[in-house]
């Protein structure tokens, strides 16, 4: 039987964990408050914005919100992230990425205060993190290990294939399963858009981790059977639902579970563990700013 990761399941009990140490210190006076900056109006991010802001409320965490016009300068974005490294009630903050085209989101992450980059993006905190001293760990690579823990999925000497690069999750969560750790120690191959005989990688790995962005790239011909799956990916394709569009993987789950021997799904698998990682980040954060 191919066991179906219930991450909404996972979720809920960190969230509950953290329900605890937010009223421990609101108690001392410093109850954690978490911002999320959205520039633009895209629908996506929109969607995930107001979501944290639900999230930070049923665990007691203040939050605050800041809209910047999507035609702005990249200047009015920056005195916005002034503001928030000032603001001694926001304990950490996210600017939500995509960010429009004419902001370099490099520019807008090394202004951010590391103290309070819950998100784990800047460079001190990545440095912090390749050199085994995470500060923040990057919230969708840290939800991934805590669902592989919650299945008792040990990654020690395990061959784990990451397909995908990006800043935010393949390559963070490449540092963090190398790392000489209780939750790491694994072996681990990175794929891109431009490696060749990706079937060939997956089938090689006990433990495939898709975060690519292309909805059902990865599908049960190219996993050997017992397989642990992790699908990363939310796409919005086109379909005849009352919103116009479902939401698909980077997995063609149907064919995947066949030859998994544990599969998370999309919806309520990584996704609702990057919203938990997100408030225990912000818990982190506040707890190293008490006085
Ligand atoms: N956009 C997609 N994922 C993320 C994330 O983890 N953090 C931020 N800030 N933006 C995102």
């Amino acid at each position: 039987m191919t066991e179906i990761i219930d991450g909404n399941a996972v979720a809920s009990e960190i969230r509950d964990d953290l329900t605890d140490a937010i009223e421990t210190l609101a108690d001392a006076g410093s109850r954690p408050g978490l911002a999320t900056v959205l520039m633009g109006d895209d629908p996506a991010s929109q969607t995930y914005v107001n979501m944290k802001q639900r999230d930070c409320e049923e665990v007691g965490i203040e939050s605050h919100h800041v809209d910047v016009d999507g035609d702005a300068p990249p200047e009015e974005l920056y005195d916005a992230i002034a503001d928030l490294n000032d603001d001694s009630e926001v304990h950490g903050y996210i600017v939500q990425a995509p960010v429009p085209d004419h902001v370099d989101y490099r520019d807008v992450i090394r202004r951010v205060d590391p103290i309070k980059d819950v998100d784990g993006f800047h460079p001190e905190n990545v440095g912090r993190l390749v050199a085994g001293d995470a500060r923040f760990r990057p919230c969708t690579p840290h939800g991934v290990q805590k669902l592989l823990e919650s299945a008792n999925i040990d990654t020690e000497g395990k061959d784990v294939t990451i397909v995908g690069r990006s800043d935010i999750v393949g390559k963070p969560l490449a540092n963090l399963l190398i790392q000489k750790s209780d939750d790491g120690n694994a072996t681990v191959t990175v794929c891109h858009s431009r490696t060749d005989d990706l079937a060939a990688k997956t089938r090689n790995a006990d433990i495939v981790v898709a975060a690519a962005g292309v909805p059902e790239l990865v599908d049960g011909s190219m996993l050997e059977d017992g397989t642990v799956v992790i699908d990363v990916g939310v796409n919005r394709v086109d379909a005849d639902t009352d919103k116009g569009y479902e939401l698909v993987g980077d997995v063609e789950f149907e064919s995947a579970k066949e030859k998994a021997s544990a599969i998370t799904p999309v919806p309520g698998g990584v996704g609702p563990m990057t919203r938990a990682m997100l408030l225990y980040n912000t818990v982190k954060a506040a707890s190293l700013q008490e006085d």
